[in-house]
């Protein structure tokens, strides 16, 4: 029968304080001035990767190493921390909705019929991220649920849109806008009543997440629900194009805004008797406005309204929660995440980031699970993050504290894992910033030294990686790799994560004599790192885990 009980290794032994750094947004490319983390002073991590060319290698992070469609696919957050702490390579919610759509399974399941009860007497609604970047949706599963739905009796649609510019170059939105204008004009043409009712920037309209700041939320709500916002237009290209001239916005931060009638009046609040669905996969930023959506009680912000809608989410956000309790496609259920082995193999464990993060090292990395598995073994703090600023203004975000807290539990010498994401490259990344971002790589690596000077106090072992790419390239780049300009000659700068593969780097005082990164995995990915965690904590990994990226031999 199943045990949780895992194998003693047979040459590693228990006992030793493991620090597992993750740095968010850390990955390997070519040294140019368009690389970060190459121009900023990063000592400890370039000592890492000259010091021991047997424990420092490339892991693969994007794509199909991480569950996702295709390769194609630059890695995410999401996968590449479920893939960290799942030890396994699960097909992912980009790819479940690919396959529901292609098979139409998506229209016999519980959450379709659910909003479909909607059709006769109320309006569809859909509220996501208008893009095509794939990280927390896909403009081409929109357009495919709209054909599907308006073929399944849908008579009146409206769309919430929130513009991108952070996983797609920013200035995207206003094509993508235009390309969704004329799919519903094709649907006007079938006699459906299909509009974009509402709008904003994603980071600072609705797709906020881990609780940082509910006015996120609130903005959208206003505008989505109650039709009511700073901004009013007729068209959604229009505004759009025109919002962007406001000073220092960009897709990612547009104000909100209502599609107004010739009358003035909001064209699509949310109502009783209304279907809505949040068409985004991906978890984070989807949590808040489903419990605003869905939670009878809630005091986050004030609703004003409350209406009685039937509501589904792409996917169910969160397992444990069971929110929402509908949804289209059943989310990738991961088990027996390496997490979960290891509490129940008695290894206390500490997880710590700040709040743009926080769930990355906890929620992601148990299997989008919330919460402890054992609250006596484990610990997860959470450092508040600056809000309502773009992090290019604090490029340095909690770092030093975040590593205070990490070198703080490993010389307390409680916690046998101490586990922590460094959000910097990955945050300062995405707001195109290169000189931030320059000190963000240089903040991310002064956090490393302390909790490796921590390590190197205990006897322990630390193993630093990142989930994905960001900060090694900030510039799109044709299929020569050669830097792209646009209409006035300036360098597109990529807000987005990349393709690359990231660093893993094991070694401290407590690591074993003869322990070396193995030959034979050459294509291993961010899956086969917990398997190696595993081995450092003196235990085998479970036979379906991918294999272990270390091996030891006799010295
Ligand atoms: C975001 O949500 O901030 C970006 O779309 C992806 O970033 P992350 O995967 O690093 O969180
Ligand atoms: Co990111």
């Amino acid at each position: 029968g199943f045990s949780w009980k895992l194998k003693d290794h047979p040459k590693l032994p228990k006992g030793k304080t493991v620090a597992v750094v993750v740095l968010d947004g850390w990955g390997e490319a070519n040294p140019n001035e368009y690389n970060c983390i190459h121009v900023a002073d990063t000592p400890t991590m370039d000592s890492l990767k000259k010091g021991a060319p047997e424990r420092w290698r490339l892991v693969r992070a994007h794509g199909t190493a991480v569950g996702l469609p295709t390769d194609d696919d630059m890695g995410n957050s999401e996968v590449g921390h479920n893939a960290l702490g799942a030890g396994r390579i699960y097909a992912q919610g980009a790819k479940l909705v690919d396959m529901a759509l292609e098979t139409g399974k998506i229209y016999e399941e519980e959450g379709f019929k659910y909003i479909k009860e909607c059709f006769e007497n109320g309006t569809l609604h859909f509220i996501g991220l208008l893009s095509d970047g794939g990280v927390h949706s896909r403009l081409d599963q929109l357009q495919l649920l709209l054909k599907g739905a308006s073929e399944r009796g849908a008579k009146r649609i409206r769309v919430h849109i929130l513009t991108d510019g952070r996983d797609v170059l920013d200035g995207t939105s206003v094509g993508f806008v235009e390309t969704l204008e004329n799919d519903l004009a094709k649907l006007r043409e079938k006699g459906v009543d299909a509009r974009i009712a509402s709008g904003g920037g994603r980071m600072y309209v609705t797709m906020d997440r881990y609780e940082n700041d509910w006015d996120v939320v609130k903005r959208g709500w206003d505008a989505q629900v109650l039709g009511e916002a700073p901004h009013k237009f007729k068209s959604a290209v229009e505004a759009v194009k025109k919002l962007r001239e406001i000073p220092n916005t960009n897709d990612q931060y547009l104000p909100p805004f209502v599609i107004v009638d010739d009358n003035g009046k909001a064209v699509g609040p949310i109502v009783d008797g209304d279907a809505v669905v949040t068409f985004n996969f991906r978890a984070d930023r989807m949590v808040m406005i489903a419990k605003a959506l869905e939670y009878k009680d809630f005091d986050k912000f004030d609703r004003v309204r409350f209406p009685k809608i039937h509501y589904a989410g792409m996917l169910q956000y969160d397992g444990e929660l069971k929110l929402p309790s509908h949804y289209l496609v059943s989310p990738p259920v991961m088990e027996r995440t390496s997490g979960e082995y290891l509490v129940h193999n008695g290894i206390r464990t500490f997880a710590c980031s700040e709040t743009v993060k926080f769930g990355h090292v906890t929620f992601f990395w148990n299997g989008n699970r919330s919460g402890y598995f054992n609250r006596e073994l484990e610990e997860y703090v959470e450092i508040p993050s600056d809000s309502g600023i773009t992090f290019n203004v604090q490029p340095k975000m909690k770092a030093i504290e975040i590593a205070e807290k990490a070198r703080d539990a490993i010389l307390s010498r409680k916690f046998d894992q101490v586990r922590v994401n460094l959000p910097n490259s990955d945050m300062v990344g995405h707001t195109g910033d290169i000189q931030a971002t320059i000190v963000a790589c240089k903040a991310a690596d002064d956090a490393v030294k302390i909790i490796l000077d921590a390590i190197e106090q205990v006897g322990g072992i630390y193993v630093v990686t990142a989930d994905h790419g960001n900060a090694e390239d900030m510039v799109k780049r044709n299929k020569k790799g050669e830097p792209l300009l646009d209409k006035n000659g300036n360098i597109q700068i990529l807000t987005s994560h990349t393709l690359q593969p990231v660093p893993i780097a094991i070694g401290g005082p407590g690591l074993a004599a003869g322990v070396r990164f193995r030959q034979d995995v050459p294509d291993g990915g961010l899956a086969n790192v917990a398997a190696t965690v595993m081995n450092l904590h003196g235990f085998e990994a479970p036979s379906d885990y991918e294999p272990t990226l270390i091996e030891v031999v006799d010295k």
